[in-house]
């Protein structure tokens, strides 16, 4: 049984559907702030299988108790938290009591519950603006802002909570930046309000809702100036979790060491998009004009990220299998299948 906190989410939603086409139990944990019902009931719907929802908050540890005991859960993933970097810098508080009081929590009712594997959504956030590129795991960390600190806060817990256990199986995946949806068009990402992230934005203008995209700066030191970055496809970032649940659970604890049991691994492709590659190949998918107009740079930018992927293909046997089209296109099905997301 695997207990997935924030289940009902974007990234947690399609991961759902993976585990229970791989044969897993799921028990969704989820307070629902940022999400609705309604995804996990499509979830059950794509896949012809039920999965166990207990509503509850993840900084509420005697909750997190009863439901991994109600749960019988032998691993977590722990995607619940608060995502959005601007909200992050004006709310810092609420951002640290979210992420890394619900972490924490976490991990002290595992303890309690004698749970020892966890899954964890990092985010290449924690990198900040990188030194080199490719970045790979070994990349110095120096997150800019609240939402980032609290990631890197996390795993240094985690990286602690191991050299405290060694029979703990930890995974920590750095997350670069998801898209799409799955390709049923039943699910997909629904913010709430105006959306921060390119791709939810661009839909939003494709079907409609919005007038035009602002692109935050032509004057990076970029092929075509706008901003570069890895997009990966949230089909392909939830098989990574698949992959992550059983390569921990390959570890054998005779032949562990510090690097195998806890893990620190990036999902992304590789492969670096502008904001003008990405709005082109949403116009050709769509067949929508997507209006634009170039707008300075958004405080906090850097010019281009992307990963090196090596180590997931070595250590997790994953790779991403879609495209940029792909991930335009699965996400197109779902904003015009869904103009206003879950709501009716
Ligand atoms: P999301 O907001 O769609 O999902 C998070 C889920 O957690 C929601 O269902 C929300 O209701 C729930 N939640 C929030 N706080 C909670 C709490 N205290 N207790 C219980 N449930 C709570 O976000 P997502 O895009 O699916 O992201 C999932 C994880 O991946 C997050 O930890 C996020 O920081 C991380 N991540 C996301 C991205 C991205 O661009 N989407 C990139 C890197 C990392
Ligand atoms: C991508 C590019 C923008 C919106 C953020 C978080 C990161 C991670 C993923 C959680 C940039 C440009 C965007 C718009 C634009 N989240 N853009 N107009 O900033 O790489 O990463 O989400 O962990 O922590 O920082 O993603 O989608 O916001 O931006 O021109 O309306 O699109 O300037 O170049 P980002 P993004």
């Amino acid at each position: 049984m695997i207990f997935v906190t924030g289940g009902a989410g974007y990234i947690g939603s399609h991961t759902c559907v993976e585990l229970l086409n791989a044969g897993y139990d799921v028990t969704v944990f989820d307070n629902f702030s940022n999400s609705s019902p309604e995804a996990l009931v499509r979830v059950q719907r794509i896949t012809g299988r039920k999965l166990q929802i207990i509503q509850g908050d993840c900084r509420d540890r005697s909750a997190l108790i009863a439901a991994l005991q109600q749960s019988r859960a032998n691993a977590v993933i722990h995607f619940a938290g608060l995502k959005a970097v601007g909200e992050s810098v004006s709310k810092p508080l609420n951002y640290y009591d979210h992420n890394v009081v619900g972490a924490l929590r976490l991990l002290e009712a595992m303890q309690t519950c004698h749970v020892q594997t966890i899954v964890f959504s990092s985010s290449a956030t924690v990198y900040g603006d990188p030194v080199y590129l490719p970045i790979t795991e070994d990349h110095p960390l120096s997150p800019t802002n609240p939402y980032g600190r609290s990631k890197w806060m996390i795993e240094e817990i985690l990286r602690d909570a191991y050299r405290s256990d060694s029979l703990m199986r930890i995974c920590i995946l750095r997350y670069f930046n998801p898209v799409g949806a799955h390709d049923s068009g039943l699910i997909g990402e629904d913010p709430q309000g105006i959306p921060n992230n390119l791709m939810p934005f661009i839909a939003q203008v494709a079907v409609g809702r919005r007038e035009h995209l602002n692109i935050w700066g032509n004057d990076y030191s970029t092929h075509d100036g706008t901003g570069v970055r890895d997009y990966i496809h949230v089909v392909d970032l939830a098989i990574g979790h698949i992959r992550a649940l059983a390569a921990l659970k390959n570890i054998n604890s005779a032949q562990n060491d510090q690097s195998s049991g806890c893990m620190t691994v990036n999902l992304g492709t590789g492969q670096g998009y502008s904001v003008m590659d990405v709005l082109r190949a949403y116009e050709k998918v769509s067949g929508c004009r997507i209006p634009y107009q170039i707008a300075p740079r958004r405080s906090g930018d850097i010019a281009a990220c992307y990963a090196d992927p090596q180590l997931a293909s070595q250590v997790l046997g994953w790779k991403a299998r879609f495209d940029l089209e792909a991930m335009c296109r699965d996400s197109w099905r779902w904003q015009s299948g869904n103009p206003s997301g879950y709501q009716q």
